[in-house]
Parts: C-alpha cells; sequence; structure tokens
C-alpha cells in the first residue's frame, strides 16, 4: 500500500469531480491527489475523466492534457516525455514509476496517482528532494584523481566502461535519479534521515568502480557506517520497482561485498 508523507493534522478528503466532454468515446477516471501549501485545506483526491480516444497513451499524456484543457492548476514535474530526466517519478496504480513510461491502458479500472510516497509534497504530485539531493552531494559524485589532467579525455578500458554501463547498458550510470527506488524501500522510509537509500548508494558504488577514480578507500570509509550502508536489508524493492529496469540491490549487494574484501 502506497504511503506518503501528509501535511501535519490532515487526512485526505474527497475532492471535485470534472466529467468527461460530451460525445467522449473511451473514459478513463483519474484520481488524483492535490494539495496546496497556500490555502488553508487538507489535502483531496480530485477525479477527472479523460477521453482515452483524444489523448496520446502514456498517464503523463493525460496529466498534460488535463492540465491544458480542465484544470491548469494541477502540478506534477516532467521535462523530457522519454524516460530519461525521471522528473516525472509518482506513485500511479500502487507503484512508484514514471508517468511518461506509464501506459493508461496497463491500468485497471481507475488510474490513481499520489506523490513517491514517504517524501515530504511541496504541491499536488511534486515531492521534496532537498533531502535526498544533499544525501547524493555527501557522496561527492565526481571524478576524484591523483593524477593530473590530460589533453584530452580519461580512457578506460571496455570491460571497466562495461562495469560502469554494464554490458546490457543497465548499469549503474544508467540511473536517472528519478528516486523511484529510495521512495519504495521500507528501509529508507523510516530511517531516511541517516540511510543513503538504494539510488544513492547506486550513485556510490558507480564511483567506486569507476577505474579513473583514485577515491575508492575514502568512498568506502565514508559508507562504513550501521545506517549509511548497512540498514539495507535486502528487501529488493528497489531492484523491482526501477523503472529503467536497474538493479540498484545488487550494487548495494557489490559495496558490501568490497567492505568485507578489504577487512580480509
Ligand atoms: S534491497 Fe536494500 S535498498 Fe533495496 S529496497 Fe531492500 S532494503 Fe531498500
Ligand atoms: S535506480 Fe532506477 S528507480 Fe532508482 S533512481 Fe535510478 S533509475 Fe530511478
Ligand atoms: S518526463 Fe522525463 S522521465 Fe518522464
Amino acid at each position: 500500500m502506497a504511503q506518503f508523507t501528509l501535511p501535519k493534522n490532515s487526512k485526505i478528503t474527497k475532492g471535485h469531480k470534472f466529467n468527461a466532454p460530451e460525445g467522449a468515446e473511451d473514459v478513463k477516471n483519474f484520481r488524483i491527489y492535490r494539495w496546496d501549501p497556500d490555502r488553508d485545506e487538507t489535502p483531496r483526491m480530485d477525479e477527472y475523466e479523460v477521453d482515452t480516444k483524444d489523448c496520446g497513451p502514456m498517464v503523463l499524456d493525460a496529466l498534460i492534457k488535463i492540465k491544458n484543457e480542465v484544470d491548469s492548476t494541477l502540478t506534477f514535474r516532467r521535462s523530457c516525455r522519454e524516460g530519461i530526466c525521471g522528473s516525472c517519478a509518482m506513485n500511479i496504480d500502487g507503484t512508484n514509476t514514471l508517468a511518461c513510461l506509464k501506459p493508461i491502458d496497463e491500468v485497471k479500472g481507475d488510474v490513481k496517482i499520489t506523490p513517491l510516497p514517504h517524501m515530504p509534497v511541496v504541491k499536488d504530485l511534486v515531492p521534496d528532494l532537498n533531502h535526498v539531493y544533499a544525501q547524493y552531494e555527501s557522496i561527492e559524485p565526481w571524478l576524484k584523481s591523483d593524477t593530473p589532467n590530460p589533453e584530452k579525455e580519461r580512457l578506460q578500458s571496455a570491460h571497466d566502461a562495461d562495469l560502469l554501463n554494464g554490458d546490457d547498458g543497465h548499469g549503474p550510470a544508467a540511473c536517472i535519479l528519478c528516486f523511484c527506488c529510495s521512495t519504495s524501500c521500507p528501509s529508507y522510509w523510516w530511517n531516511g534521515d541517516r540511510f543513503l537509500g538504494p539510488a544513492i548508494l547506486m550513485q556510490a558504488y558507480r564511483w567506486i568502480v569507476d577505474s579513473r577514480d583514485d577515491a575508492t578507500g575514502e568512498r568506502l570509509d565514508q559508507l562504513e557506517d550501521p545506517f549509511r550502508l548497512y540498514r539495507c536489508h535486502t528487501i529488493m524493492n528497489c531492484t523491482k520497482t526501477c523503472p529503467k529496469g536497474l538493479n540498484p540491490a545488487k550494487s548495494i549487494a557489490e559495496i558490501k561485498k568490497l567492505m568485507v574484501a578489504r577487512q580480509a
């Protein structure tokens, strides 16, 4: 069951209903979480009937149609529309995913849309990502090298590049930082103040295994902590949820193996 952080002392109430236009051929009902911090009101679920015959195939297409044609106050993030930017992450039909990659016809019955679970909400479907980006900054996600900058790029063997990109393109460097995984992780829900969560740990691993980076020991030291890394209990929600088909649980397991290996 999806959970997300509500404004204090509030419960979700029934909201407004926007009926389909006359003559609509194939009506789908979208139930969407609404909350505006500038209005002194509890959150509500608004309902929008959309004619899917007159709409693109993805949930993001319906959200854009609703915003353009029915209710311009509906607020959500999106940019690329192609599963590249990670900004349209939200909970659709009980699963964290990207609205631009989620076909409407995959959802049976009403399409229920709420923000990513267990994140503070800025407005409607927009989660507050300040904390998770501060955690991202804490792993220092940039190349640290002891050697002077070369004249051209720093070269890497095909094997070493595969550690980042994966031989199938699904390696840790393919992560788009949508945070569907971190917000599906029970350990992150309850200890997100100190546990880094799967998205950030996979990025940490991406730099740890980068053959051009010389700060491996320092990076592992920074993760050697009962909360930052070891709150992962291998529940695997993260890997099951990733809309890009990546495997953050495996990256976390690899970090743990490296921790053991350096103590041996
Ligand atoms: S494998 Fe670890 S990070 Fe992934 S969902 Fe489970 S506890 Fe969270
Ligand atoms: S691992 Fe997948 S779900 Fe997690 S942030 Fe990266 S792309 Fe999103
Ligand atoms: S709009 Fe960029 S990932 Fe969905």
